[in-house]
């Protein structure tokens, strides 16, 4: 598929897009989706877009064909995309090799909050936030001045460029939309025209759209006091060049979140057929056997008093008890897995992000027990835990996102390099250091929350959100909402190919 292709069809496409879809072993569906939709611009953030709505979808950088991300059943092989064989005796690979990571402890508050709830705290938070994401956009590619906005008066008739964090978005009478913006300096007004003319101010008008409260971006437009009228935007971003690492040694990495111990809902019976599995007593332990590293994004138990009445749907009513359930599952891990955890919004810590870790008293001495978020490298490859509170708020704002695909939320993460943009959609503390700005590029961002499993790649970031071990409960039944259990997630880190075993299939 070239552009001349695309021109037959009837579809222009930008050269960053079409670099970007000739990349894909999908192109061909992308392409069908895309003339489908009605099209006739195609730019790089459609084609971002659409591989943000393919979630079975995931093209492994090293590895030349797509992957199929069907669940292996672990009792129907012909249905499985891998070779799923028990063996008489379990041999883990993984074992030969030592553990490989380091945690990166200046990306998390574990014993560093500070913060007294001061308005100088306040403003101490925005401004580290703006501070750090204004230098990434710095780096952006512009021939305009930029300027401070105190100084936006000298600019009157000419083009410049400013870097802003958003105080207010409004739709105008006449379907403007208007930003109300500042940095350091000052404030000003910019104008997105609903009106302008061609494909370009289309885009703009329609990317202006999903701009959010608190986000930081840099915008190029032209003065007209007592606004600014925007022709190009752009969130800090993931860079389009960024690849993802993947490790030396021939480990692998499984992903749980969201397990919920104590919940009268958590699906013990196929939990233990995955402990089972880990000790290659089960089905595919071939790839039991290289797994190394058990990462779990937050809500390792239901709580106590999350929500009213939540003493109905518990079948354990003391905390302490939950983490005794926790506790012995990790015991049952082989001794040669090493694992992390981070706390969600059901666990024993604050329930304003960031959250330090869970203490041993909780956890036990075994686990890595990290903040959420938190950053670390293990075999080589960084990965970001954040357990997806503000998955949330995200869904409940920007068009186009739904609790079906979990993955396309994360994207907005990775597009605004920020994990809980709107400041109050979820509990926030404001620390000193903005704990949820995504200051490098992560290779894999690891969430949860929504119980629903959802994977993507973008810009070499492999995004991964892990789903559940909580059957379906009753508030789930009236939202609607379909969560998708017992699937779980595992990554090869040595190829980057990422596989689902489904043990509720067991
Ligand atoms: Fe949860
Ligand atoms: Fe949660």
């Amino acid at each position: 598929m070239n552009s001349s292709n695309f021109s037959q069809l009837g579809i222009r496409i930008s050269l960053e897009a079409e670099s970007l879809l000739n990349s894909r072993q999908d192109k061909e569906d992308i392409v069908k989706r895309l003339l489908n939709s009605g099209k006739v611009f195609v730019d790089l953030t459609d084609i971002e877009n659409e591989i943000a709505g393919t979630p079975d979808l995931i093209r492994n950088t090293d590895v030349q064909d797509s992957q199929e991300l069907q669940p292996v059943s672990l009792n129907n092989p012909s249905n499985s995309n891998t070779e799923v064989r028990s063996q008489d005796f379990f041999h883990p690979a993984a074992k030969e090799y030592s553990s490989d990571f380091k945690i990166v402890h200046s990306r998390e508050v574990t014993g560093k909050s500070r913060t007294t709830g001061s308005a100088d705290d306040f403003v101490a938070y925005f401004r580290n936030r703006y501070e750090r994401l204004a230098r990434i956009l710095r780096l952006g590619r512009s021939n305009l001045p930029l300027i401070d906005l105190v100084n936006i008066k000298k600019f009157v008739n000419q083009e410049v460029r400013v870097i802003v964090m958003v105080i207010e978005v409004a739709k105008t009478k006449k379907g403007n939309i208007l930003v109300t913006a500042e940095d350091l300096s000052g404030s000003f007004k910019i104008v997105f025209s609903h009106g302008g003319q061609g494909r370009d101010n289309e885009k703009l008008f329609e990317n202006a759209g999903r701009i959010l409260v608190d986000d930081v971006i840099s915008i190029s437009g032209k003065v007209l006091e007592p606004y600014i009228i925007a022709k190009e935007f752009e969130w800090p971003d993931i860079p389009i060049t960024h690849q993802r690492k993947f490790a030396e040694n021939d480990v692998s990495a499984v992903y749980l979140s969201d397990i919920h111990f104590g919940s009268r809902y958590f699906l013990d019976k196929y939990f233990e057929l995955f402990v089972d599995w880990l000790q290659g007593k089960g089905e595919a332990s071939d790839i039991a056997g290289k797994v190394k590293y058990i990462f779990i994004s937050g809500d390792i138990v239901d709580g106590i008093g999350i929500y009213p009445n939540q003493e109905k749907e518990l079948i354990i009513k003391d905390v302490f008890k939950q983490y005794e359930l926790f506790r012995d599952f990790v015991e049952q891990v082989p001794d040669y897995i090493e694992i992390f955890v981070c706390p969600g919004n059901h666990d024993a810590v604050r329930r304003g992000e960031p959250m330090p870790a869970l203490g041993k008293e909780f956890v036990g001495d075994r686990v890595n027990s990290l903040g959420n978020p938190s950053t670390l490298i293990v075999e080589g490859v960084k990965h970001v835990m954040y357990h997806g509170t503000s998955i949330d708020s995200l869904i409940a704002t920007l068009p186009n996102c739904s609790y079906n695909h979990p993955e396309k939320v994360m994207v907005e993460y990775l597009r605004r390099r920020h994990l809980s943009t709107i400041y109050g959609g979820n509990p926030i503390v404001p620390e000193k250091v903005d704990y949820m700005v995504l200051e490098e590029e992560p290779d894999v961002l690891h969430c949860g929350h929504v119980h629903k499993n959802g994977y993507t790649q973008y810009r070499g970031t492999l995004l991964i959100n892990s789903g559940t071990f909580q059957d379906r409960t009753e508030f789930q039944i009236k939202q609607g909402h379909v969560p998708t259990p017992c699937l779980i997630p595992v990554c090869d880190l040595k190829t980057g190919k990422l596989r689902t075993l489904d043990f509720k299939s067991s």
